[in-house]
């Protein structure tokens, strides 16, 4: 058992001028679990991921996230490359509308091979084939590869997506809605 939740969430609050984004958000995340947020259209789920993952600034409120080298820490009070590094090596985010999240203009393989090469991985035969094997577990047809994302459909683009964030073995995953206009019997495959 870990000694510390990997991301300890207290008071989050996001207002968009009088709007309400989200609203005294509190919970622990640890190691392994896997947290749902449910809610209505407009409720502010996308406000409170983005809020988690540093993409956007909340009005009040604290993100301790569990760092390898350092143990907890407070992401909000970071420094912005500090928390970009996280993005990279620890956290990934899957957007609720693909094209947030991936690089349209370059391959199907460069949008996975990217995260890696951003970990270190230079070997360009290794990063393809790791590249391949994640399309394959996302269903992408090997022939794909070189397409680019604009190429694909949107269930499609949103499990290119997933294999681009998944790739890295990522330490916490946010994810928005990933499976958002997929069919019923994929979202099942997806979710177990
Ligand atoms: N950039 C923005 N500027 C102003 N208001 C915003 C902005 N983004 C979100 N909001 C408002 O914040 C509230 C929460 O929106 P949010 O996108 O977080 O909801 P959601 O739960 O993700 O909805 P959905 O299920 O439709 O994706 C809504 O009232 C929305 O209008
Ligand atoms: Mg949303």
């Amino acid at each position: 058992m870990s000694a510390a939740p990997l991301l300890q969430v207290s008071g989050l609050s996001k207002y968009y001028g009088p709007r309400m984004g989200c609203t005294d958000i509190s919970f622990d995340l640890w190691p392994g679990e896997v947290l749902g947020v449910v809610g209505e259209s407009g409720s502010g789920k996308t406000t409170l991921l983005n809020c988690l993952a540093g993409l956007m600034v909340p009005d009040a409120g604290r993100v301790v996230y569990d760092t390898r080298a350092e143990g907890p820490r407070d992401t909000l009070a970071m420094a912005e490359p500090e928390r970009r590094m996280l993005m990279r090596t620890d956290w990934a985010f899957v957007h609720q509308n693909p094209r947030d999240g991936l690089r349209m203009g370059v391959s199907a393989g460069a949008n996975v091979g990217e995260r890696l090469m951003a970990v270190g991985a230079r070997h360009y035969g290794r990063i393809r084939g790791a590249a391949l094997d994640w399309l394959g577990r996302v269903e992408i047809a090997a022939d794909r590869i070189d397409d680019r994302p604009a190429a694909f459909s949107g269930g499609m683009q949103q499990r290119l997506q997933i294999a681009r964030n998944l790739v890295t073995g990522p330490r916490l995953v946010f994810m928005d809605e990933p499976t958002g206009g997929w069919m019923s019997a994929c979202r099942r495959g997806f979710w177990t």
